[in-house]
């Protein structure tokens, strides 16, 4: 396969504008929305270090394998599959991989879109100026207000959806480059304001070491009093799951998001130093967005476990106090929805591209009927913060969006990297991934090469193991 022939869907004009693209993918609600609330969930320090570690062992070398294998490919994910299925000669049974990201990314956009929802419903609410003043009681019930209203989470969510389908039925080319450029540099600026916010007015310290000192016992460990009296400890493996999950869903793996944008990059582009910015650039703002919402949290007396409401609960009351805040709080609202809005595209792409290239479909046409289907699935997680919260509509203990996104980002996503993982490893010929790498056959590309066939696909399996209590 020439590498020098495009996808039928176009090609970024530069290598900067697929790294960008890619960006705008990985940083979305994932970071300033997800990171924080499960850092609370789940104890801090501790389940950050894990986190870290799963982004350098398993994310970086599977972000390579995904861009790499996309770029080879030059189709959807679904196609790129088969063609390489097709030039490895290996089992057809590999194809299922395309269908499962497909899938994976339809789950996920659903209710990506809710939350995205919440968003947009605050940019109004920080324009209105109904931030001003707030201290935490105010802020949560600011926030119960609109988990009270399933209409107007359903009419956010459409908005979401609607805007989402507006770009990817142009193509993903249309206007997404420069806006790209523009906004997310602010984002990044806007975050550092609000670090700095937090380390004059907020705990800094006590956030602070809330995400740096790693307290395993805090994290790992499940006590309970016997009735004896006795304390009784065991090992909890559970976080170490959600950190591995959550280091796939922010780094768009596993789905194959990156994979596609992959196949729209230049071949002569480098995909080691094209990942390398897109790691530093989404684990920089999920830091940020840590280091600016738990000093406040703490100056507050907030609860770090609140869950999903936590951004959204905390940033209106650094929004209320300082000066400005009105604007600095749309703006930052405004930024939100935006990064939420390139990775919502980068979710539905796949589908899009695959039904295009298969079904002969319009653009239009098949982002018309994915995004109603996405839509469509999200309104129960619309009600699972309302009408559907109480327990008789629950599985498991959890309601339709926790069962969505654990499903998702802590099985299928990292199933799919699994999969991604072992194809470039061991299927892929040495000559196809050291072509596309051009890392030459020094010690990068033999690193590169351990950790994808062996490093990062033992870690995922025993971490499996260990969440289904087989280890
Ligand atoms: N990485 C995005 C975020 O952190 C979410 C996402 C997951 C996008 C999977 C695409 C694919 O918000
Ligand atoms: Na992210």
């Amino acid at each position: 396969m020439p590498d020098t022939q495009g996808s039928i869907h176009g090609q970024w004009s530069s290598r900067f504008v697929f790294i960008l693209a890619a960006v705008g993918s990985a940083v979305g609600l994932g970071n300033i929305w997800k990171f924080p609330y499960i850092t609370g969930e789940n104890g801090g320090g501790a389940f950050v270090l894990v986190y870290l570690i799963c982004i350098a062992l398993i994310g970086v070398p599977i972000m390579m394998a995904e861009i790499l294998m996309g770029r080879r490919g030059r189709r959807s994910p679904i196609n790129t599959m088969r063609a390489l299925v097709a030039e490895e000669k290996a089992h057809p049974a590999w194809r299922w991989l395309g269908w499962l990201g497909v899938v994976t990314g339809l789950l996920i956009l659903s209710y990506y879109s809710v939350i995205a929802g919440w968003a947009l419903a605050y940019v109004f609410r920080a324009g209105a100026g109904l931030f001003t003043g707030a201290n935490a009681d105010a802020a949560s019930a600011l926030f119960k207000d609109l988990l009270g209203s399933p209409e107007s989470m359903l009419a956010w969510h459409t908005i979401f959806m609607a805007m989402t389908g507006a770009v990817v039925a142009r193509g993903v080319r249309g206007g997404l480059e420069k806006a790209v450029t523009v906004l997310m540099p602010a984002l990044f600026a806007l975050l550092v304001v609000l670090v700095l916010y937090a380390l004059y007015e907020g705990d800094f310290g006590r956030g602070f070491a809330f995400l740096f000192h790693p307290d395993i016992s805090k994290v790992f460990q499940h006590c309970e009093l016997l009735e004896s009296g006795v304390k009784s400890c065991r090992f909890n493996g559970e976080p170490l799951l959600i950190a591995l999950g959550h280091a796939f869903f922010t780094l768009s793996l596993g789905m194959g998001a990156i994979m596609v944008y992959g196949s729209y990059m230049p071949g002569n582009a480098s995909i080691a130093r094209a990942t390398l910015t897109i790691v530093v650039a989404d684990t920089t703002a999920a830091l940020l967005a840590g280091l600016a919402i738990f000093p406040i949290v703490f100056a507050n007396g907030l609860e770090p476990a609140s869950g999903p409401g936590l951004v959204f609960q905390t940033l209106p009351i650094a929004f209320g106090a300082m000066p400005g805040g009105r604007f600095f709080g749309m703006l930052f609202f405004v930024l939100l929805v935006f990064a939420a809005w390139t990775s919502a595209i980068s979710l539905i792409e796949p589908a899009v591209a695959w039904l295009v290239e298969n079904r002969g479909m319009r653009r239009v046409s098949a982002t018309f009927g994915v995004g109603v289907l996405a839509w469509f699935l999200g309104i129960g997680s619309v009600l699972s913060f309302n009408l559907w919260s109480g327990e008789s509509f629950q599985l498991l203990g959890k309601t339709w969006f926790d069962l969505l996104d654990y499903l998702t980002a802590n099985i299928l996503l990292p199933l799919g990297g699994l999969f991604i993982a072992l194809f470039a490893g061991w299927v892929m010929s040495r000559s196809a991934s050291r072509g596309e790498l051009r890392l030459g056959d020094g010690l990068g590309y033999r690193t590169w090469r351990f950790l994808v066939r062996y490093v990062s696909p033992a870690l995922v399996v025993i971490v499996f193991f260990n969440a289904i209590g087989l280890i």
